[in-house]
């Protein structure tokens, strides 16, 4: 033989040893349980895309809410589907909105850690994450202001859709209502320029200095959102998120897109979505001693879903790797929708 094999790797895989020597768990206080809260529903009502998770009423928040927990998960991020839906997005800081009234209860009623998550796709009429432009806005209204796909939404699609400084006092005003709510962390996720130093001054003003902000601050335009939007009814009626979400070829801006919310003062900083961008997990872990989320979404949930279905996956350990590998990249927590399931297994 012509090298040595001195070094032989295969004697640390004996099974009495792999445990010791392995680098990288996974553990329930690591996950975080996205869970919708509906207004207009009073009844819990499944997603069929994303097997497992439901739209559940005000009502049947806290029961929602302590099924997590009794896998081991202890944080919840919150999505709200509001009663009604207006040009700016008001419902999204109403003192009685859905994820208001939805936080109030969880905090009063159970130990869980609650996020929020903070954005207008949900909560605006037109589906965008937040102000429209006056262009944009006439263009839309001009197609008879209902959804538009295809050919006909072209008109709209080319402008910059979202109005940028208009779009941060609501931001600011939906985080300190949902502070005000009793949330113990909020999560600005509409890619908005300065969205970090506007919730974190509204924050402090209000007098919560304390409630740590984790910014979606590599958010990718992605493909991998599209159960997402069925779930919270978010999709945009018209165009789409490329002026405001970044192109997800972007490595380097993703890196810069990050420090601005670091300097702004963003606590935690949070990759979506995880799994087509674990190298950009690497990068900000390497670059920054700061914690590090990761959103792994909908479409990465679905797509596991989907072929364990045919049979094509094993739905448990394809799970597992998933997590795992997010957790190698060097994401300290992971927002995921196999929280649950995985957690209850560990
Ligand atoms: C925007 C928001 C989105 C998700 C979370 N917050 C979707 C989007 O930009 O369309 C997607 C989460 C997922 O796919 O699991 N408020």
């Amino acid at each position: 033989m012509e090298f040595d094999l001195t070094s032989r790797p295969r004697r640390l895989r004996a099974d009495g040893v792999r445990g010791l020597l392995r680098e990288t768990t996974v553990s329930a206080s690591d996950l975080v349980a996205p869970v919708f809260v509906d207004a207009t529903t009073d009844e819990r009502v499944p997603i069929p895309s994303m097997p497992g998770h439901e739209r559940v009423p005000v009502e049947e928040a806290v029961p929602r809410v302590r099924e997590v927990m009794e896998t081991g998960v202890e944080a919840v991020m919150l999505f709200g589907i509001p009663d009604s839906k207006d040009e700016v997005g008001s419902r999204a800081w109403a003192e009685d909105g859905v994820v208001q009234r939805a936080t109030r209860r969880i905090t009063g009623e159970t130990d869980a850690y609650v996020i929020t998550d903070v954005c207008f796709c949900e909560y605006t009429d037109h589906g965008h994450c937040g102000v429209l432009a006056a262009d944009a806005r006439e263009g839309w209204e001009r197609l008879g202001g209902e959804e538009r796909h295809g050919s006909d939404a072209h008109s709209v699609d080319s402008r910059m859709t979202v109005a940028n400084d208009p779009t941060l006092s609501n931001l600011a005003r939906t985080a300190v209502s949902h502070a005000s709510a009793g949330a113990d962390m909020v999560a600005p996720s509409s890619m908005t320029d300065g969205m970090v130093g506007a919730v974190r001054s509204g924050l402090d003003e209000a007098g919560f200095e304390d409630v740590p902000v984790m910014s979606y601050a590599a958010k990718f335009g992605s493909a991998f959102y599209g159960p997402f939007r069925d779930a919270a009814d978010g999709a945009p009626a018209f165009g789409d998120r490329r002026h405001y979400q970044m192109d997800p070829a972007n490595g380097r801006e993703a890196m810069r897109e990050v420090r601005l919310d670091v300097e702004q003062g963003a606590d935690v900083l949070l990759v979506k979505p995880a799994l087509a961008y674990l190298d950009v997990v690497r990068r900000v872990r390497e670059a920054f001693d700061h914690p590090v989320a990761a959103y792994n979404v909908s479409g990465e949930y679905a797509m596991v879903h989907a072929a364990a279905e045919k049979g094509w996956l094993d739905l448990e350990s394809a799970a597992y790797e998933s997590l795992l590998s997010i957790k190698r990249a060097g994401a300290d927590l992971i927002v995921t929708y196999f929280a649950e399931d995985v957690a209850d297994r560990l």
